[in-house]
């Protein structure tokens, strides 16, 4: 592993509301340095997990409290369980409690439940306080930490309830990755792989030439990596802030896989249900006429190559796979629409699928 990575940024266009998205190894150590000189906030509430509070939060703090900046740290159980208005309320009371006004601000430290619920809770919070983000795990750096895109679940369905808020900086610490299980890191790959079909197919064949690096985390690769999701990102959203048209390229794989991970009883984890959709969309998209077989091959491959698996368990109900699909946030009107790619870089958003090629990708591997 290579000690030394150049520090990256990548800036989020959005006219008043631009910010910048920091991806050096150890900035966590320097998050205070930054936000002195930024002036966002007279001082902050630190909202993480227990479990990530314990690894990161005193280090936190301290490169807080050694530029004078007050903060005080929040925590909340850990897991997808807490990502609801319980949460919610339970936060902002100890906010109102703690004397938090429309000065103070907000920075959220931990995966992508942690990033939601603090950008949510900023985003309502006296009707609005600013937040920072502080991603540390894979998934959360290239995509959920970028965009302001905020919310719960409710028992109805995940994410049902949010808002569109933007962070005023991103501080992105990809030494944070080392503890992270692999379990995770795949799901946070499966991301990864996700820009280069959709967006850039020179950074796919980056990915193909540099897995052992990227999977062994090399500080030099894993940054450009991780600075090419966000820049992919910041683009996208750039163009279409509330997911009116271009940004809902970013559900690729989605589509299958959210009815995947959700038939599975949330016991397959996001980014590798995302893997499989990603693998049965490109399948879809030979049989739509739309991509070449080998084309969807070269997805296939890559996906297996980093260890992600690619068929849909034979035991997942097909039907319930099929009646998550009708009840998706991105159905509309009852039209499931699928982000089906055109070639690796480029992909279309169609709804023009026959049903027995649905059935026939969750059954093929
Ligand atoms: N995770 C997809 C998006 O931010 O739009």
């Amino acid at each position: 592993m290579k000690d030394n990575a150049t520090p990256a940024m990548v800036s989020v266009g959005l006219g008043d509301r631009s910010y910048p998205i920091h991806i050096t190894p150890g900035i966590l150590d320097r998050v205070g340095d930054d936000l002195k000189e930024r002036d966002i906030a007279r001082r902050y509430a630190v909202v993480s997990d227990a479990y990530v509070a314990d690894l990161y939060g005193k280090r936190l703090l301290h490169s807080l409290a050694q530029v004078g900046i007050q903060a005080e740290l929040l925590t909340f159980p850990r897991g997808e369980e807490s990502k609801n208005l319980q949460t919610i309320a339970e936060l902002a009371s100890d906010l109102a409690r703690r004397g938090f006004d429309r000065g103070d601000g907000l920075i959220a430290l931990g995966g992508g439940v942690t990033g939601d619920i603090t950008g949510f809770l900023a985003s309502i919070y006296m009707r609005g306080i600013p937040f920072v983000q502080v991603p540390t795990t894979l998934l959360a750096q290239v995509d959920s930490s970028v965009g302001g895109k905020t919310g719960v679940d409710i028992p109805e369905g995940k994410n049902l309830v949010g808002t569109f808020y933007q962070p005023r900086a991103v501080y992105i610490d990809t030494d944070c990755l080392a503890s992270l299980p692999h379990q995770e890191l795949l799901g946070g790959l499966a991301e990864v792989i996700k820009y280069g079909v959709i967006r850039d197919e020179r950074f796919f064949g980056y990915l193909e030439e540099h897995r052992q690096e990227v999977v062994a985390l090399d500080r030099e690769v894993i940054s450009r990596v991780i600075a090419r999701c966000c820049e992919i990102k910041a683009r996208v959203v750039e163009e279409d802030e509330r997911e009116g048209g271009l940004r809902r390229i970013l559900n690729f794989g989605h589509t299958l896989g959210h009815a995947i991970e959700a038939a599975s009883g949330f016991r397959i984890i996001h980014g590798l249900a995302i893997a499989m959709g990603m693998r049965a969309a490109a399948d879809l998209a030979v049989r739509c006429g739309l991509l070449d077989a080998e084309e969807a091959g070269r997805i296939r491959e890559l996906l297996v190559a980093y260890g992600m698996p690619v068929q849909v368990p034979p035991e997942l109900d097909r039907d319930e796979i099929r009646s998550y699909l009708q009840t998706d946030k991105k159905t509309m009107a009852g039209r499931v629409f699928f982000v089906l790619p055109e070639a690796i870089g480029r992909v279309r958003i169609t709804d023009d699928v026959r049903p027995e090629d649905i059935d026939a990708v969750l059954d093929s591997d």
